[in-house]
C-alpha cells in the first residue's frame, strides 16, 4: 500500500510533497525541472524549491553552510541543515500544499541522514529524532534518489566547489551508501533511479516513477 501522509484534496486538485535525493553531481536537479515542466505541460500545479535557502532567513543560513571558511562543528552544521528546514516546511511547503500544488523539492531530510549521518558519522537514530522536530514529523509522499558511482559523481560537480562538495571521494561513498540503505529501509517511498544513464534516460525513468505515482 502507498504511504500518502500529505494528500491535501481541494476541489479536484490534490498536492503531493515529492523529494529529490542524491550525492553531489548526481543530476537530480536537471531531473527536477524536467520533472516540474513535464506536470506543467500537463496542466497540473506544480513549484519547485530546495534545501538549504528556500527562505529568506534560508538564504542568510545557506551562505554560511556553503561558503563559511573556518571550521564546523559536524553537529553545528547538522542544526544549521534543520533550522533551514524547520523554516522551510512551515513557511512554504505547508503553504504550498495548501493551495493545492504539488511541492517538487532538491533534497529534504534523508540529505542530513545522508551527509551529516552516514557521511559525518552523526548518530542516524538521533537525526531521524532531530528531522522529525524540525518537521513535526512532516514526511514526502514520495523520494527519488538519483544514484550514481561516486566517481562519475565528481566528474560531474564543476570546478568550483563549495564547502561540502570539497570533501574527498570516501566521503561520497559513504553517502551513496547511506541512500541505498534508506531505499532498502523504506521501499514504498524511496524509489531509486540509476542516474550514470544519459539525461534523456534518466528522465524517462523518473517520469515512470512520478507517472507511476500519480496514477495509482
Ligand atoms: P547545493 O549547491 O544545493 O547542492 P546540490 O545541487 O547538490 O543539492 O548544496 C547543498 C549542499 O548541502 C550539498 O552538498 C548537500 C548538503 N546538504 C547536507 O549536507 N545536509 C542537508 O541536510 C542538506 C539539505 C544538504
Amino acid at each position: 500500500m502507498r504511504l500518502c501522509y500529505n494528500r491535501i484534496e481541494r476541489g479536484k486538485k490534490v498536492s503531493y510533497f515529492i523529494t529529490f535525493e542524491g550525492a553531489d553531481g548526481c543530476g537530480k536537479t536537471t531531473q527536477l525541472n524536467n520533472i516540474s515542466k513535464m506536470l506543467t505541460d500537463m496542466n497540473i500545479e506544480n513549484v519547485t524549491t530546495r534545501e538549504p535557502g528556500a527562505t529568506p532567513l534560508g538564504v542568510e543560513l545557506r551562505k554560511i553552510l556553503l561558503h563559511y571558511e573556518g571550521p564546523v562543528a559536524d553537529e553545528c552544521e547538522t542544526f544549521l541543515y534543520l533550522a533551514d528546514r524547520a523554516q522551510h516546511v512551515q513557511n512554504f511547503i505547508k503553504p504550498s500544499l495548501k493551495e493545492g500544488k504539488i511541492v517538487l523539492c532538491d533534497r529534504y531530510t534523508d540529505s542530513t541522514v545522508a551527509y551529516q549521518g552516514y557521511g559525518r558519522g552523526v548518530s542516524v537514530e538521533k537525526l531521524n529524532y532531530l528531522n522529525d522536530i524540525a518537521t513535526n514529523s512532516f514526511k514526502p509522499d514520495l523520494t527519488i534518489v538519483f544514484d550514481v558511482d561516486s566517481e562519475t559523481a565528481q566528474t560531474r560537480v564543476g570546478k568550483e566547489k563549495d564547502r561540502l562538495e570539497s570533501e574527498g571521494i570516501e566521503f561520497y561513498k559513504k553517502i551513496r551508501f547511506g541512500y541505498l540503505k534508506m531505499a532498502e529501509n523504506e521501499p514504498d517511498r524511496i524509489k531509486v533511479v540509476d542516474a550514470s544513464k544519459s539525461i534523456d534516460e534518466v528522465f524517462e525513468q523518473t517520469k515512470a516513477i512520478i507517472l507511476g505515482f500519480l496514477n495509482k
